[in-house]
């Protein structure tokens, strides 16, 4: 990992899988203001270009638009920000690629791991079939608020995360605190159980309050 340093400046090359998407522009825009080479990647890898290019205007950063292999062959931490149904065949598909890498695993899979008392990055970890350090995270947060980490209130919001690497969750909560968010460390992968559960909980809530999209968990002391 290119001068990777965790808690001071660091660079890291990251592959966004669903990059194009919401939450993918999303934080692709905070990691490249701070510096990391992103690669976009998308089944299109024209979206993707365009995509790179419009971010890379708006922060200055090096990005690249490519296919999904590519974005995960030249990552060494993977984003996989797309929809959760599409992450077991991707996945299955791009085991050599991401054999060993740090996955973020941001899917959220609302009802389909429920009756099986898994969660979804539990899941995306069998489908991969080869060893990852996975951490899930992000799965809290409103795409919405990825430009606003502040509330209006001044309050920083907080971004849950889990999992069973120490060293990989350090460099994710790293890129977290990038994003301006508040890392709060969750505990082991399938803490990521109750974290899938709070997201339904946080969309239902925010839809009763009117919100439009603005919400966030906050652990309080
Ligand atoms: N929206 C939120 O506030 C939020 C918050 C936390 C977590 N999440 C989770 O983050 C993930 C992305 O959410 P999002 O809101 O950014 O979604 P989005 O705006 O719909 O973007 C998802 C991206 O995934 C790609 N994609 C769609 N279907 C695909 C398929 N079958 N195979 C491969 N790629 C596919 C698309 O890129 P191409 O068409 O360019 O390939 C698309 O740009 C989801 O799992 C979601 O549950 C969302």
């Amino acid at each position: 990992m290119a001068n990777s340093k965790v808690g001071g400046e660091f660079g890291v090359k990251i592959g966004i899988l669903g990059g194009t998407g919401r939450m993918g522009k999303g934080l692709a825009k905070a990691w490249a203001r701070h510096g990391h080479e992103i690669f976009i990647g998308s089944r299109d890898p024209e979206r993707a270009k365009q995509v790179a290019e419009q971010i890379a205007q708006e922060t200055g950063g090096k990005l690249h638009g490519v296919d999904l292999t590519t974005a995960a062959h030249e990552g060494e931490v993977v984003v996989l920000s797309l929809p959760y149904t599409a992450c077991a065949d991707l996945l299955r598909r791009l085991s050599s690629e991401l054999m060993g890498k740090i996955i973020v695993d941001i899917t959220n899979p609302f009802g389909a791991v429920l009756e099986k008392q898994t969660s979804g990055v539990e899941e995306n970890a069998k489908a991969l079939g080869v060893p990852a350090r996975w951490v899930a995270a992000f799965k809290t947060n409103w795409w919405t608020t990825l430009d606003k980490p502040v509330n209006k209130d001044g309050i920083v919001r907080d971004c849950f995360y889990c999992g069973d690497d120490q060293e990989a969750k350090e460099i994710v909560a790293q890129l977290i605190r990038e994003v301006g968010f508040r890392p709060v460390d969750c505990g082991p992968l399938k803490a990521a159980r109750t974290l899938d559960l709070m997201v339904p909980l946080m969309i239902e809530l925010d839809r009763r309050l009117g919100a439009n999209a603005s919400l966030s968990w906050k652990l309080l002391d």
